[in-house]
């Protein structure tokens, strides 16, 4: 009789839970091998934050909700770990598996190194080498103690090298968050997202743009929000900008007093919805969107407008135009192989790259080596192969 591995595997924000669902699928069918456990640490705790995409991605209910909520870094990361550690505990995992860069990833590998729990980190090697992100001192701590490295590109497996990490711990699996678009892909029909916001004309979509925007630097600052805002209400005057707003923005748009460049408009009432052309210059701000709406929403964008990591990688897959507001990227193969164009928060920056992003044709490009949907399928191929290391 063989070892069936235990495996935890860490989620708690929106992009955990796209790179998570493939991962656990693949795992579940092999259950003569793995026995997966599914815990939620809960920094993203509403519903359209966390329940909606559990249902998009058909992902079994966690095992363990650890309800752990917003707080400061050190106190949403320190709650973790102490919650993580007696779970560890009691389940003895054999294996913890993280997943990309956010305090969730952190205080996983931390809880489970120091139990001498070997750590595989999902998304392992990349660096925007800003450490005032603090999605970068995440990367650089959970690769520094974890026993298995997943990348997503050659450029990360280099940084790790470069780092002193030994090759035969880093696999070049490819892009988990791909998988998850294919699967999307294969329902996002039955979404009436662009109906609903009426952004077609008879049978016709119209031209649209697509906005999201969430990181503390651009979002926490009233004059870089104030910026962006002036920016993208130009950018609207000739295309409807669609907002899927995030709830830390949501406040902060609030607490600057900066609702008179939104439009509010609710995407879960027909009856409600109402064109964005009617209000051209500015934002049509709707709640947080699943991932078979949102992707949907992008798939047909003319250009996506974002200061998230995760959708410039599907909108190089999907060859949608992509602007982001940011001035790095630990993700620079979307720039040189992909759609996307860095303009950090300067107004004219952004309005220049809207226009020159607008004009561009990415029809002809190829999809990153590995971004083909079977990252998933790898990485439980290696969990195969070192099973007997556990
Ligand atoms: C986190 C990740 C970021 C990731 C993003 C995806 C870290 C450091 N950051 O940022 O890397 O790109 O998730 O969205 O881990 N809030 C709610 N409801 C929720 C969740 C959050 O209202 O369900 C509000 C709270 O006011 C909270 C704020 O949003 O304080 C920020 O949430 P938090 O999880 O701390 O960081 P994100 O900005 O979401």
């Amino acid at each position: 009789m063989h070892m069936i591995v235990k495996i935890a595997l860490i989620v708690g924000a929106r992009p955990n839970f796209m790179k998570a669902a493939p991962i656990m699928k693949r795992l579940r069918e092999l259950k003569e091998h793995f026995s997966p456990l599914l815990i939620h640490t809960g920094q993203h705790y509403d519903d359209v934050m966390s329940k909606v995409f559990f249902d998009d991605l058909n992902m079994p209910k966690p095992d363990v909700y650890l309800g752990i909520g917003s707080g400061s870094h050190a106190e949403q990361t320190g709650r973790i770990m102490l919650e993580l550690e007696k779970t560890f505990l009691k389940e003895k995992p054999d294996i913890v598996i993280v997943l990309g860069d956010i305090n969730s990833t952190m205080a996983g590998a931390l809880a489970a190194a120091k139990l001498c729990i070997p750590v595989a980190h999902v998304e392992a090697g990349l660096r925007s080498f800003d450490r005032s992100m603090p999605e970068e001192i995440n990367r650089m701590v959970t690769d520094s103690i974890s026993n298995y490295l997943f990348t997503t590109c050659e450029e990360a497996n280099q940084n790790l090298l470069h780092e002193g990490h030994p090759e035969e711990r880093i696999f070049f699996v490819g892009n988990v968050m791909i998988d998850s678009l294919y699967s999307v892909k294969k329902i996002s029909g039955s979404s009436k997202i662009v109906e609903q916001l009426g952004l077609t004309d008879t049978d016709t979509v119209k031209p649209y743009g697509v906005l999201t925007l969430h990181r503390p630097s651009n979002v926490d600052n009233k004059k870089a929000l104030t910026d962006i805002f002036e920016a993208l209400a130009v950018v609207a005057k000739s295309l409807p900008i669609i907002f899927p707003v995030h709830p830390r923005t949501r406040k902060q748009i609030q607490t600057f007093g900066l609702e008179h460049y939104c439009n509010m408009v609710s995407n879960h009432d027909h009856k409600t919805s109402t064109t964005r052309a009617e209000f051209p210059g500015r934002l049509t701000c709707i709640n947080p969107l699943g991932i078979v709406d949102f992707f949907k929403l992008t798939s047909g964008a003319r250009l996506v407008m974002t200061d998230s990591g995760g959708i410039t990688e599907e909108t190089t897959v999907l060859k949608v135009p992509c602007l982001t507001m940011r001035d790095n990227t630990e993700r620079s193969i979307t720039v040189t192989e992909g759609t996307n164009v860095l303009v950090g928060n300067d107004p004219q920056r952004i309005i220049d790259g809207a226009r020159k992003q607008l004009s561009r044709d990415f029809s002809a490009i190829q999809s990153p080596r590995h971004w083909d949907g079977k990252a998933s399928e790898r990485i439980v191929d290696v969990l195969l192969k070192i099973k007997n290391e556990l």
